[in-house]
């Protein structure tokens, strides 16, 4: 997708895309400028995230060039909003996912707990590119959401940082609190937080941390960029190839049957995590809302992922439904979860669309 904007000083040709990134490239790869700001601000409420993140990229060279934004993001993220400013004006774009391929099933095999988060398999990248004059910024705000998974026993929220190295930082305030580098994120939960580790990996162990428990519910954390942050052992095997993000890892107080279902929005999420062995069959029964709202923003796509997401961590004895619902409520089947059917199901989930009211009563 390639598209002319007339913006007034800097004409800005954006060219957006969203690849997949390969695994073990350097956390700098496909950046072109200087980062002299970073904002990232992320609240968790019942496991879904949203984050908003804004760069300021710096064209350095002293001809008009292209500043390129090459983020990390979790696989699962969908990017909800961009807008670039460019020459003090703005521009929303919408953004399209590039392609997509599914995850090798052999993802899926255990690992030791909380060491999954170092391997790097699931991200994918977004790029964005604007034009800019001599020694002038683009500034990149990006939206993306994500529901948080339960694997290894604890929910990961991982915030891929981009390469800032400090320039900037005096710029300080005035322009709407740019300058500098710094990470907020809020996490809220029904239920009480549990073992909320974090952790900091590449580039992101010179993020200074700060903690509030605000209840025992709620948890508010704060890291800001220090370059002089030497105050951790681990200094010595930093490779430039470490991918420079925050992991915050946590669980929620757990019910006794182990499966609890939300409504998040207009979103139906069913929490499916036993604890105890043996494990039991579980049945599943997934009330998809497909009605004419959902096919904002990608709110339906997001949804269909989140439950394609579910389906594959079913065991071979259990059994799901899937409900579809708008102005009527039809069935699309029960299935095992062998992965013949899962297959199936997910294939018809796949072909969902969105039209029609809502009818939540029926279908609950
Ligand atoms: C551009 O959009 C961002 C994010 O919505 C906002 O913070 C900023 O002030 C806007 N800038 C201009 C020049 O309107
Ligand atoms: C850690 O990495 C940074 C840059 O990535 C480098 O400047 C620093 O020297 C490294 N520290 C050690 C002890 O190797």
């Amino acid at each position: 997708m390639e598209r002319e904007w007339g913006l007034t000083c800097y004409a800005a040709l954006a060219l957006l895309w969203l690849l997949l990134f390969s695994p073990g490239a350097s956390a700098a790869h496909g950046w072109r400028g200087e980062v002299r700001s970073v904002k990232v601000r992320t609240e968790v409420t019942l496991r879904y995230a949203a984050t908003q993140i804004n760069v300021q990229l710096r064209n350095p060279s002293s001809d008009p060039d292209h500043v390129t934004l090459a983020l990390a993001l979790p696989h699962n993220a969908f990017v909800s909003k961009l807008t670039i400013e460019v020459g003090g004006q703005n521009t929303t774009t919408e953004v399209k996912e590039k392609k997509r391929r599914r995850r090798p099933a052999s993802d899926s095999t255990p690992n030791s707990p909380r060491t999954h988060r170092q391997g790097h398999q699931d991200i994918k990248r977004f790029k964005a590119q604007a034009r800019v004059g001599a020694l002038q910024d683009a500034v990149f705000y990006l939206t993306y959401e994500q529901l948080l998974q339960r694997a290894h026993g604890c929910y990961t929220c991982t915030l891929y940082l981009p390469p800032y190295t400090g320039k900037g930082e005096e710029e300080g305030d005035g322009r709407g609190g740019r300058g500098g580098s710094d990470v907020v994120v809020q996490v809220r939960e029904k239920e009480a937080i549990n073992d909320l580790v974090v952790e900091r990996s590449g580039v992101a162990r010179r993020y200074v941390q700060e903690k509030k428990v605000v209840s025992p519910s709620e948890v508010h954390i704060s890291f800001r960029y220090n370059n002089n942050n030497n105050n951790n052992n681990n200094n010595n095997n930093n490779k430039s190839t470490d991918v420079s993000a925050i992991f915050i890892s946590y669980d929620v107080e757990r019910q006794a049957d182990g499966g609890e279902i939300q409504v998040l929005g207009e979103f139906f999420v069913h929490y499916l995590s036993p604890e105890g062995l043996p494990r039991l069959p579980t049945h599943t029964v997934f009330a998809l809302d497909v009605s004419g709202s959902m096919s904002d923003d990608g709110k339906l796509d997001a949804l269909k992922e989140a439950v394609v997401d579910i389906l594959n961590t079913l065991s071979p004895d259990d059994t799901f439904e899937v409900l579809a619902f708008s102005t009527r409520v039809r069935s699309l089947g029960v299935y095992r979860g062998v992965p013949r059917e899962v297959a199936e199901g997910a294939a018809m989930v796949r072909r969902l669309q969105a039209l029609g009211g809502t009818n939540f009563n029926d279908a609950l």
